[in-house]
Parts: structure tokens; sequence; C-alpha cells
């Protein structure tokens, strides 16, 4: 069990230490680990610390707009980036997990390359945790926000990384998020990926796909928000399969709706779900979506599957 006093107190030493006098700016995608960080970062050294969204057109329905409001609201300089176009350019012709991962991890930092060097800036805050940095290192999945561990120097892209969570796990990060006075919405949030709804399109991503699956995961977290589970989404397939719609045929989409419960996210089991909920979310996906003709349930826990499909 994290001693969140004692942790925060150890953190904005070691963060004054590392900034000194110069600026930094954090990495904050609206995820509890990064908001957490931003917070802390913003706590030690004040105005010193811009917060910089991206906006890379993978995220949730309204979450640029809920990120923006929170971190303003929490007294933090904030600064939004429009890169839809240049993060959707990079997955043109992807199709491979690792190597779409990779290239979204490529262009992430460099935009942040771009970001400091416009801002005189040598530092970039991260919300890394501990289970990122292991499935790194073991080779799983590339997460994106995970260099220096595997052997990659972050100066290539022009600045070094202050990570304040990366000795926590999920649980432990949400009791500093508390003891740091963040709002629910923020410490009690439902873990999102850095990479976003690019995990949930499977093959290409482009900007109709992610259209799809941003719709259909707004219907699963609406269904499932008050089932005290880990993680819920919704992933759209590359492949098609036949249906119906308005008496015709139609070759159409395949969702799968993933529920899981977890502690740290090391492990996962699928969530056991009432019949009643999985038909309603099923039935709201194929009639909402006019794309979508088949819904399926992920039953697998972790291992042997990972809790997103990329
Ligand atoms: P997996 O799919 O590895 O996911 O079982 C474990 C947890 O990590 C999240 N996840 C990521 N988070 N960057 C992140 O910030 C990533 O690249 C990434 N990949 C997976 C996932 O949503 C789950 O909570």
């Amino acid at each position: 069990m994290v001693n969140a006093k004692e942790f925060i107190d150890k953190a904005i030493f070691e963060i004054r230490k590392a900034v000194g006098e110069n600026k930094v700016i954090s990495a904050c995608s609206g995820g509890v680990d990064s908001m957490t960080a931003t917070f802390l970062v913003h706590k030690a050294v004040g105005d010193k610390l811009i917060a910089v969204f991206i906006d890379d057109g993978l995220r949730r329905e309204g979450e640029p707009e809920f990120v923006i409001r929170t971190l303003k609201s929490l007294g933090i300089n904030t600064r939004s980036i429009d890169a839809k176009e240049d993060f959707f350019e990079i997955f043109q012709g992807k199709t491979d997990a690792e190597e779409k991962r990779k290239a979204f991890r490529d262009k992430f930092y460099k935009t942040f390359g771009k970001v400091t060097k416009e801002e005189g800036i040598r530092f970039v805050v991260q919300g890394t945790i501990k289970a990122d940095v292991i499935e790194t290192v073991k080779g799983i999945k590339s997460q994106h926000n995970v260099l220096e561990q595997i052997g990659i120097d972050p100066q290539t892209y022009g600045y070094g990384i202050i990570e304040p969570l990366r000795d926590l796990f999920k649980p432990g990060v949400r009791i500093v998020a508390r003891e740091l006075g963040l709002p629910k919405e923020v410490s009690e949030r439902m873990p999102f990926p850095g990479p976003a709804l690019s995990l949930r399109v499977l093959g290409e991503v482009t900007p109709e796909k992610i259209d799809i699956v941003k719709k259909a995961t707004q219907i699963v977290e609406e269904e499932t928000q008050n089932l005290g589970i880990f993680q819920s989404f919704a992933v759209l397939h590359n492949d098609k399969a036949t249906g119906i719609k308005n008496g015709k045929r139609v070759y159409g989409n395949i969702i799968t709706i993933r529920v899981v419960v977890s502690e740290d996210a090391v492990t996962a089991t699928a969530k056991e779900i009432d019949y009643e909920t999985l038909f309603r979310m099923s039935k709201r996906i194929t009639e909402e979506l006019p794309t979508v003709v088949r819904c399926l349930y992920d039953l697998t826990d972790k291992p042997p599957s990972t809790i997103e499909f990329e």
C-alpha cells in the first residue's frame, strides 16, 4: 500500500531538483495517470509547468473538451495542439499491431519534440506507471510512453523525461490522486490507453473507423458504468460479416464488447454480465450504428489475452 503523503512529498522534492528554474511541459492525455502526474508536477513547480494535450483525433467522445476544462479548472497552464491529420497520416497502410503502436509512439514523441523547441523546454513529464514498463520490457507490447527502459534515449527527440509515477501500479496512482484532492471524475476514471482508439480499430486506422468505434465505446461505457469494473470498451474488427438492415443484405462491421475486472491490469478477468445488459448493448450498437451488423462479447481472461486487442 502506498503512503500517499510520503510519496507526494518525496516526488515534489525530486521534481523540483530535476526541473530547477526551467520550464517544463506535461504530456496530458486526460487519463488518471497523466492527470495525476501533471497535477503533482504543478504542485511542485506551479506556473513553470504547461500541460499539453495533443488532440490526435483518437480520443473518446467529448474527451478533448473534458481534459482542457479539467486542467484549466485546476489552475494549470494548458495548451492544446490539433494534430489529427498528422496522426491519421502515420497509420496509412499499417495493419500490424506493433507497427501501429511504434508509429504512434514515434509521432507522440516527435510532437512533443516540436513543442519543447517552440517553448524552449528541456523536460517532458509523463504518467508512465509500472505496468506500462513491465509489459513493454517483457516484449508483450510497446506501450506508447516507454523509451528509456528499453534502451531508447529520449534525447533523440530533444528532451529529458520525468516520470513521477513510474514505481506505482494503478491502485497506487488512484490513492495519490485522491490525496492530491483531484476531482472524482479524475481519480476514479476508467483507465484509457495513450494510443486511445487506435488500439481498438483492428487493421488500418482511418477517421471513418475511429468514428464507428468511438460511438460504440460510448454505448458500452454508458451501459457498464455501474458494474464496478476495471475497464470496458468496444473494438471494431477489420473483417466484415453478412447481416440484414431494412430488409436488405448488408456486408457490415463487427464489434466486440470487452469488459474486464482487474486490480492492476497485469492480470484480468472477463466480466460475467447479465444477459439483459449484454443484449441491450448489442441492440443499441447495431441500431445506432448503421454499418454494424454483428456484436460479440469477449469471454477471455488476461492471460491468455491482453486487455486491449492490439
Ligand atoms: P493490456 O492490453 O496490455 O493493457 O493488457 C493493460 C492496461 O494498459 C493499457 N494500455 C496502455 N496504456 N499506453 C497506455 O498508456 C499504451 O500503449 C497502452 N497499451 C495498453 C490498457 O488499456 C490496460 O488498462
